[in-house]
């Protein structure tokens, strides 16, 4: 081995033994000119490989490209305890990175953004200060991603309430209408019983996979048309739209039309999000390409086709998970915290547009389902009420502390 290593040596090859404990391993993979997701599952991808070796593992992002490592590095130094894992973030001046590095390594710094001179920044946020005023109504023409279901829906109703104008509505379901011979249930198990039980064509079969499907859009229809009827009840205006944010060729059209009728989208809520849980070691590319496409592909869809110099408001949706990082959820984790980056950059380009990204805890409602739900509990983490955080969202987004970018909303979570 040794003689080997010499003769290659001799030869001009940089030899290294791969499988020898190190004490740092630098991560670059972030730094190279890729799309996002290859960035994100490149790097950790890379990290799976550094841990069998590396005490430490520092995964390296610019602050020129919104990126959500820091969401990786908080998620797996809790999914692997005997590891510690960073983040930097570096200035945008290349020429400075490589003494900047050194720097930090010889400083031992934890997760954070490297100032020019060397210092670490690290995130904080403050406590949720209630405006003492209600919010003054500010009508305008809302655009709320995943405002149709789940608890961006309550907040399009909250915020509809407080600001009024016109709500647009996107999502990628379509509204199917309800059947006129069914009784109205907002049941799944009710409404399967009830589909099962109508009186078919002779010689046609149901299977109870076609049965549970057929109810599950029956139910995103009435959901759909229970949200704009909330929010018309208001009396502002409500439309849906049936879009994917993360598919480009799906968003421009959906906001040309939309604009056309209803003027100039001036707020945007971007609450569209999806969830492919599993741990780091086991998580795959698809998984991460399938998270990142509302969230990160969503926005820069979203922004691409509306113009800045119209909008007033940006809401991001973003989770705790992003702030603390989550055992499985490391996809998840990188997609909200890269939306969180990229919040601080529209809000260092653009002046004027009130800026909010909500880390929320986990809510009594949405993605959080039952057996979700008992996790949580019994973590001792207490779900956020559905009206409760609908009114903390349009209140903050409306009248909140406009210098206070990102909200953790929800209790601390436990080192879990
Ligand atoms: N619930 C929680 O406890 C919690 C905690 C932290 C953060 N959040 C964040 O809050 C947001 C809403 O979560 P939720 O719990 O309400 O989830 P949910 O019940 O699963 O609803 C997700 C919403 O996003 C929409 N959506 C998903 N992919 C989309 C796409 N490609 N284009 C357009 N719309 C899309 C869905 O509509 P379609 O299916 O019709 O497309 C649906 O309205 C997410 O961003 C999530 O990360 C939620």
């Amino acid at each position: 081995m040794q003689a080997l290593s010499a003769a290659l040596t001799t030869e001009g090859y940089d030899v290294f033994a791969s499988n020898v404990p190190v004490d740092a391993v630098l991560i670059l993979s972030a730094l190279m000119n890729d799309d996002a997701v290859s960035r994100h599952w490149n790097t950790l991808e890379a990290a799976r490989t550094a841990k069998a070796t590396a005490r430490r593992i520092i995964t390296l992002q610019s602050a020129h490209i919104p990126s959500g490592l820091d969401g990786l590095s908080r998620t797996l130094r809790k999914e692997w305890p005997q590891t510690e894992v960073f983040s930097w973030t570096l200035p945008e001046d290349r020429m400075q990175w490589t003494d900047l590095v050194l720097h930090a390594l010889r400083s031992g710094y934890g997760d954070g953004l490297l100032t020019v001179e060397g210092q670490l920044l690290v995130p904080v946020t403050r406590d949720l200060v209630t405006p003492s005023a209600p919010p003054a109504r500010q009508p305008g023409v809302w655009l709320v991603t995943g405002g149709a279901r789940g608890v961006t829906a309550a907040c399009a109703v909250s915020l509809a309430a407080a600001a009024g104008g016109t709500i647009l509505l996107a999502g990628r379901t379509a509204e199917t209408p309800w059947l006129d011979d069914l009784p109205e249930t907002r049941d799944l198990k009710t409404l399967r019983g009830l589909l099962a039980a109508r009186p078919r064509e002779p010689g046609t079969r149901l299977s109870p996979a076609d049965i549970d499907r057929h109810a599950r859009a029956l139910l995103a229809g009435a959901e759909i048309r229970d949200t704009l009827a909330a929010i018309r009840d208001t009396g502002a205006q409500a439309e849906y739209l049936v879009m994917d944010a993360g598919d480009a060729a799906s968003v421009e059209p959906c906001i040309t039309r939309a604009q056309a009728r209803h003027g100039q989208i001036t707020g945007l809520v971007h609450g569209a999000g999806v969830l492919a849980d599993r741990y780091a070691d086991e998580k795959t590319e698809a998984e991460v390409r399938h998270v990142f496409a509302p969230k990160v592909a969503g926005l820069e869809n979203l922004l691409r086709h509306l113009d800045s110099a119209q909008l007033s408001h940006v809401a991001l949706f973003s989770s705790a998970a992003a702030f603390f990082g989550n055992r499985g959820q490391s996809d998840y984790a990188m997609a909200n915290a890269l939306l969180t980056n990229a919040a601080h950059q529209i809000a260092a380009r653009a002046t004027g547009i009130r800026i909010k990204v909500f880390h929320w805890g986990p809510w009594a409602g949405g993605m959080v389902d039952t057996s979700l739900a008992s996790h949580f509990e019994a973590q001792g983490i207490p779900l956020i009420p559905v009206e409760e955080g609908a009114r903390i969202f349009a209140t903050e987004l409306l009248a909140g502390d406009p210098d206070q970018i990102e909200l953790v909303v929800g209790e601390a979570w436990a080192a879990s």
